[in-house]
């Protein structure tokens, strides 16, 4: 998909000659201040009528649209609810944003403009502004169609301009419109490796993305094969990946743009299962497709690494993508089996649908090496995830504070919200192995948690936040700016959390 080109002018609205004009406008506070009066009475009381006969209130959602004849140089005037003035938060400008640009694709506009709200969600900068609407625009506009022969071309919209009411906004509508751009990019990235069906995107495929990308950005790239891990002992992750022809990468990138050369840096490791049949504890068929995108994780540190370098972060940055396919081949680990992890622990495999964990469990052990000052893994590790969240929360763990604060607020920030659950020692007893150090399934209960305990056995003493995000990486339905199926939920966090930091 191409990205859509998005800029902040300075220009009076009623002057603006665009195909599709939008005003973001609050339930019942009548017309937006300033741009509604000067539209209106450019067009001859018409939005005032729009109001008054409650075609249009401004509830969030709300869209519409009509023909200006002449009366302005905008052609069509859209208008946008964005609900309650009290409600106002950055998300809800977000989803005005999308359901405003499938209104202008539905009208067979290419380009449009849009005027800064007139009321913003309190504390909200400019910045944080631009940056919504901007990926609001970009996310709504979202359609993954590359193996669709009848993919009508040419009509995606390709532009949208922002009006800025006065000259010293735009240097931050700029600067919010770069993060917004970034940040969407990113996940429309996401989205697209996850759309790719799994013949498509294997272990390999992936490793060749993560070349594209260190080319592109000058990131440093390792790439492990089979006999790299091998000789490093790493047992989880090459268990996983006997039951596949498939042959796994593990995937190392690293950024350095902190001004101190030797800084701490922050380590992303990220769930690349590129599918889950469950292996020999063989997954029931219904739904058994969506497990295409249990390699979201994966492709979002991936995201998250490229955004970094495109905006020159001064911070320093691993990111870290262990990939297997998990297949029931004639060689695959079966229920009872005993893998050696890299970090020594022994693992007996109780269920082979539990390969999250396994191959974290190197990722993780791996990651140590660097000293992280920081080290976050994200997976779709688990179906109790998707149980206890639904669809609008991710599962943070972690042995931080700071660390988990720092996540949460970029979470918040983000429109990609996390929700702590309890990291017991506890629950560990669930764990326990007859045979092993441990085993890689906890039984009934808690298996969100149960998890999140097991991988905790390989971060020793860093700072560490797990993200579950099995809950959001998929969507039943298309939403204003999330489409259905994958989602690329938890990017945008990422990334927040290193602009955050940056700052
Ligand atoms: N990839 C799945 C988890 C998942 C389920 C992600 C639904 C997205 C939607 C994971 O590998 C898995 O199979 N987990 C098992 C663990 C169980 C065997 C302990 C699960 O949750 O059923
Ligand atoms: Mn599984
Ligand atoms: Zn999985």
């Amino acid at each position: 998909m191409n990205i859509m080109r998005v800029e902040a002018k300075e220009r009076p609205i009623d002057t603006e000659t665009t195909d599709a004009l939008v005003l973001l406008s609050c339930e019942g506070e009548g017309l937006p201040k300033q741009d509604g009066a000067i539209l209106d009475r450019a067009l001859g009381g018409a939005l005032r009528q729009l109001l008054q006969s409650k075609e249009f209130d401004g509830k969030a959602g709300e869209v519409v649209l009509f023909h200006t004849h002449g009366k302005i140089p905008a052609k069509r005037l859209i208008l946008v609810g964005l609900g309650k003035k009290h409600d106002l938060g950055l998300d809800q400008i977000r989803q005005a944003m999308g359901y405003a640009v499938k209104r202008v694709r539905q009208a067979k506009s290419v380009a449009f403009t849009v005027a800064l709200p007139s009321v913003v969600p309190q504390g909200a900068s400019p910045i944080d502004v631009g940056q919504t609407m901007t990926e609001g625009a970009i996310l709504g506009s979202y359609q993954f169609t590359a193996y669709r022969s009848d993919a009508p071309t040419g009509k995606e919209v390709k532009a949208m301009t922002i009006l800025a009411p006065q000259k010293d906004l735009l240097r931050q509508l700029s600067e919010g419109i770069r993060r917004g751009v970034a940040t969407a990019e990113a996940t429309v990235f996401v989205r697209d490796l996850c759309n790719h069906p799994s013949n498509v995107m294997t272990p390999t495929k992936i490793a060749q993305e993560a070349k594209v990308i260190a080319k592109e950005t000058g990131v440093a790239l390792k790439i492990l094969e089979q006999k790299d891990m091998e000789q490093l002992g790493m047992g989880a992750l090459l268990g996983v990946a006997k039951g596949s022809h498939e042959p796994p990468k593990f995937i190392i990138l690293r950024y350095h743009g902190a001004k101190k050369k030797d800084e701490r840096p922050v380590v992303l490791v990220g769930k690349t299962i590129t599918f889950d049949t469950g292996g020999i504890s063989l997954k029931p068929a219904e739904n058994m497709e969506q497990m295409k995108a249990d390699m979201t994780g994966g492709a979002e540190v991936l995201a998250a690494m490229r955004a970094a370098a495109r905006l020159k972060l001064p911070l320093n940055l691993i990111s870290i993508l262990p990939a297997a396919e998990n297949m029931p081949g004639g060689r695959a680990m079966r229920p009872g089996d005993v893998v050696k992890t890299l970090s020594g622990t022994t693992v007996e495999v109780q269920n082979t649908d539990a390969e999250g964990r396994l191959i974290l469990s190197d990722g993780l052990a791996y990651a140590m090496q660097f000293k992280p000052a920081a080290l976050i893994d994200i997976a779709t590790l688990t179906g109790a995830c998707v149980v206890a969240l639904g669809q609008f929360a991710i599962g943070m763990f972690g042995t931080d504070a700071t660390l988990k604060e720092a996540i949460r607020k970029a979470g918040l920030r983000a429109g990609e919200r996390v929700w702590e659950m309890p990291l017991w020692e506890e629950y560990f007893e669930q764990l326990r192995s007859e045979v092993a150090d441990m085993r890689n399934i906890g039984g009934r209960g808690g298996g969100m948690i149960t998890a999140a305990l097991f991988l905790s056995k390989f971060v020793g003493d860093a700072p560490w936040v797990h993200l579950d995000i099995a809950s959001t990486d998929w969507s039943e339905r298309e939403r204003a700016y999330i489409p259905k199926g994958p989602t690329g939920i938890g990017t945008r966090l990422l990334i927040q959390f290193l602009i955050n930091r940056s700052l």
